[in-house]
């Protein structure tokens, strides 16, 4: 879904404008000469990829930031609505927000922004925004509420801490570029900061783009391939696996829910671990993904094989075994991003993900998953939910309308 449509700024201008910038900077500071950048920092940038300028459309029948190839940065920021704010505040709110996103996503400033140079790159920023289940009980409207959008049952291998859990509003905001987040979010926070206040923000990241070509799956900060048994975006079975196509009509017409759990991994165990054990716990190879029954990533999981001595080649215990489902309707879409925080007080990593989950319904997709994994999963020796929220994720909006509006309208 990447768009490739003639950019708002040109590459000649930006190039321009961030030299003088540079130059700007350095004759400001006053640097020693030892300090002043040498001859290779001057040289013009010669990269034939225009990463910056590239644009994904805001407007459309679903929101963007899901189908879209995952970004390299993302903040997933949860607000909690001030007492009073009711379905006409809302309403004014969305109307704020919608205008503002789909203006940073063209690159284009909003209105009000004090930092207009800030927007100018938009990197395939997309705004992505979900309700969560207060929000429906502030705007009166409990009724139109998803049954399955309540947050979700205690399983046994929560931790969860509040200050990642829960959120009456989310702003999903990815782009290429960490610049491009930061000032997404700080221009939405304002925006929003009359009707709500943050509940928690939740930064991640994968790899850089360019970095490897488009289109290879992801590794996780343990080092796993991740996302390859994903539905495969634009395909029939994505769009009957993601798409809600039952329930509220609000949300029929093109959303979507999300799951968000924050899930710590626990990095020096795991690099204790052999690669045998790490391959095991998850029933794939480390070096490039296939299950342990096949040879390329994309090969199908055989979890009737054994070995010599009959027992499975991938445990049943394993998490790939655990999470699989049959029936496609069933599937869920991982889009995760990585966090490393600095380490906490007793020096130990502070990483793992920030795990989302779309799918058409929460009960029927996301749980019976989540129930397998909890009850048994050898990846649990390495890994913690501390975080949880749901949201509905309204369908998008055309030019002219605005997100949510077929609910608070
Ligand atoms: C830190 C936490 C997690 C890590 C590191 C992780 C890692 C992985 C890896 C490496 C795979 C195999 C490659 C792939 O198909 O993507 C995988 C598969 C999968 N995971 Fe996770 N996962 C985590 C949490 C979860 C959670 C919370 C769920 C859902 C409740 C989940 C659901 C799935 C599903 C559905 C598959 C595909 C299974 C299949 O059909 O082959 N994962 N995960």
């Amino acid at each position: 879904m990447t768009d490739r449509t003639p950019p708002p700024v040109s590459r000649r201008a930006l190039l321009t404008g961030g030299a003088l910038t540079v130059g700007g900077a350095v004759a400001g500071a006053a640097v020693t000469a030892a300090a002043r950048p040498g001859p290779a920092a001057r040289t013009p940038a010669t990269s034939t990829v225009d990463y910056g300028t590239e644009v994904v459309p805001f407007h459309g029948t679903h929101q963007a930031g899901i189908e879209t190839p995952a970004q390299a940065h993302a903040a997933f920021v949860g607000l909690t609505l001030r007492p009073g704010v009711d379905r006409e505040a809302l309403g004014r709110l969305m109307r704020l927000l919608t205008d503002d996103a789909a203006r940073l996503t063209r690159g284009v400033a909003p209105l009000a922004d004090g930092q207009p140079e800030l927007a100018a790159v938009p990197a395939r920023l997309t705004v992505t925004f979900g309700f969560g289940p207060g929000l429906f009980d502030a705007a009166g409207l409990t009724a139109q509420r998803p049954a399955s959008l309540q947050q979700l049952p205690p399983f046994a291998i929560d931790k969860l801490q509040p200050q990642w859990s829960g959120g009456d509003l989310l702003l999903q905001l990815c782009a290429d570029d960490p610049v491009t987040v930061a000032h997404a979010q700080r221009m939405l926070v304002k925006d929003a900061r009359a009707f709500a206040t943050v509940r928690w923000v939740q930064r991640g990241f994968r790899r850089g783009r360019g970095m490897q070509d488009d289109g290879v799956t992801q590794r996780n900060i343990l080092g796993q391939v991740d996302g390859t048994a994903n539905p495969l975006p634009g395909t029939p079975v994505f769009a009957g696996a993601v798409w809600t196509d039952d329930g509220p009509g609000w949300l029929r017409a093109g959303g979507t829910t999300l799951v968000l759990r924050r899930i710590r991994a626990e990095l020096e165990t795991w690099d204790a671990a052999d690669t045998a054990g790490k391959e095991f716990s998850v029933g794939r190879r480390l070096s490039d993904g296939a299950p342990l029954t096949g040879r390329a990533e994309h090969d199908p999981l055989d979890l009737k094989a054994v070995t010599a001595n009959g027992f499975p080649v991938i445990s049943e215990f394993s998490h790939a075994a655990r999470a699989h489902v049959l029936d496609d309707r069933q599937r869920i879409f991982r889009r995760p991003y990585n966090y490393d925080e600095p380490p906490g007080p007793d020096g130990s990593a502070d990483a793992g993900l920030v795990f989302a989950s779309f799918q058409r319904d929460i009960a029927r997709q996301f749980l019976p998953i989540q129930r397998n994994l909890a009850e048994a999963d050898l990846l649990n020796d390495w890994i913690t939910p501390i975080g949880s929220a749901v949201f509905a994720i309204p369908p998008g909006c055309d030019d002219g309308g605005w997100i949510g509006q077929g609910l608070l309208g």
